[in-house]
């Protein structure tokens, strides 16, 4: 098919998601390899975003791809309620990558159904019914993970589902700017204490938050967190379906403050999205709650063998390959490229980044720090940038008045350099529209 095919159809029959359908514009793809992909007619993009921020170990690696063949002609499927070998060895591995005791895991099909058990099991562990989230936050897009998500994505689905209380987090925005530590964790415990400690259950948060806005915790909020959690009993759940499997430098985010969450959510970069799974782990004590009671969970394709076999693979190529480090590394290096545009660019007005996980926050006004785009809209100007990276084929999120730099971690110095140039050229766009 040509690119023009596949859009035509596509277009004619499927419904692309959170879109208007007469505004979607996509970009036809028809391969993809390492750090690039490109269109059936050979126009080449740099992929600076992991697709979305899932294809941590880059495209089209052959050990993962074999692994997937394999184990589809061994066993292609067998039903939750068998043991089969990927699930054993996987459920194995990730209890030693995952910090503390969390060594249990039920297998979903990806982050939205990982957030959704993570909900049952603490409501279950808890006896108590409601669930503290954030606003700038993003869970999923089924019932539960869409009352949960914080940000404007919710909306549409409300009233949702019941019990889900919504609290601030430090970042205000780019006009705000960030609260300390102690402040935001005086009013978590504020919200606690008046909806009553003994009702909730939980509290869920992105380690580091993704679509959001690469919102990086200030020193101290995880471990206050965590400490308010045990003080009223109430579970933990870190979401790291973004953060997770090196995109920070890290295995998890959560390592970076040491903190060991009750519930850790993962799906994205646990497979690089070469094949779909989620997973939910969860502290032993959790576990052996449902040692005699039942655990009222299920799903077709839990812990589905091609899953668990692609998510083994890509570990070891995290390994085999010393992705975390290299991310840790390369992180440095973007982290400087990051500070040296907003040294350069008066429209850049923040920029934050941990690992490979970054962000760069365009305002039109120095003083007043007015985003380029409001709040949940857009602008000419971001439009248009987002026409020049497409033009020079480099992919990337553009959201409100940000956009993001997260390529996969095999990236190396000079091809993220090349990306860089591509964004210093074309902040000149939005350079034009500050007012000095
Ligand atoms: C932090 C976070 N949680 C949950 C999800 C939902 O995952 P999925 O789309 O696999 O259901 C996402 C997806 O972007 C995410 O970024």
């Amino acid at each position: 098919m040509t690119g023009d095919q596949m859009i035509e159809l596509c277009r004619q029959h499927t419904l692309f998601e959170w879109s208007a359908q007469s505004q979607v514009d996509p970009i036809p793809v028809a391969r993809a390899r390492g750090i690039y992909f490109w269109t059936p007619e050979g126009k080449r993009f740099l992929d600076f975003n992991s697709q979305l921020m899932c294809v941590n170990i880059g495209h089209g690696d052959e050990r993962v791809v074999r692994a997937i063949q394999d184990q589809a002609a061994e066993l292609a499927y067998a039903n939750p309620f068998m043991a089969t070998e990927p699930r054993a060895r996987l459920g194995r591995k990730l209890a030693e990558l995952c910090p503390g005791d969390i060594d249990v895991f039920f297998f979903t099909n990806g982050g939205a159904e990982a957030n959704e058990n993570a909900i049952k099991l603490a409501r279950w562990a808890t006896g108590r019914h409601k669930i503290l989230a954030r606003y700038r936050s993003y869970h999923g897009a089924t019932g539960a993970a869409i009352t949960l998500t914080g940000d404007p994505r919710r909306w549409a689905a409300e009233p949702g589902m019941p019990g889900v209380v919504h609290v601030l987090d430090p970042y205000h925005g780019i006009e705000r700017g960030w609260e300390s530590a102690a402040a935001s964790l005086t009013m978590l415990e504020e919200v606690i204490q008046l909806e009553g400690p003994d009702t909730i259950a939980a509290f869920i948060l992105e380690t580091v938050t993704g679509t959001n806005g690469v919102l990086v915790p200030p020193d101290g909020y995880m471990q206050g967190v965590r400490e308010l959690c045990t003080k009223y009993g109430i579970l933990m759940i870190c979401d790291e379906v973004m953060s997770g499997f090196g995109r920070t430098g890290e295995w998890f985010a959560v390592d970076h403050w040491k903190v060991v969450p009750d519930l850790l959510t993962m799906a994205k970069g646990l497979t690089s999205a070469y094949v779909q799974l989620g997973a939910v782990g969860m502290r032993r004590g959790i576990a052996d709650l449902f040692r005699d009671k039942v655990f009222y969970g299920g799903l077709t394709y839990n812990s589905h063998p091609i899953g668990c076999a692609a998510a083994l693979a890509t570990i070891q190529v995290y390994e085999e390959d010393g992705l975390i480090e290299k991310a840790r590394r390369t992180g440095a290096v973007m982290r400087e490229l990051l500070a040296d545009l907003q040294r350069r660019h008066p429209s850049v007005g923040a920029v934050r980044s941990i690992g490979l996980f970054g962000i760069v926050e365009l305002i039109r006004n120095p003083q007043t720090r007015q985003p380029m785009a409001p709040f949940n809209g857009t602008s000419d100007e971001m439009a248009a940038l987002g026409r020049f990276f497409r033009q020079e084929g480099l992919y990337t999120f553009v959201r409100w008045n940000s956009f993001y730099t997260n390529p996969p971690l095999c990236i190396t110095e000079d091809e993220l350099r090349e990306g860089f140039t591509i964004i210093d050229r074309g902040l000149e766009i939005a350079d034009r529209a500050v007012t000095p």
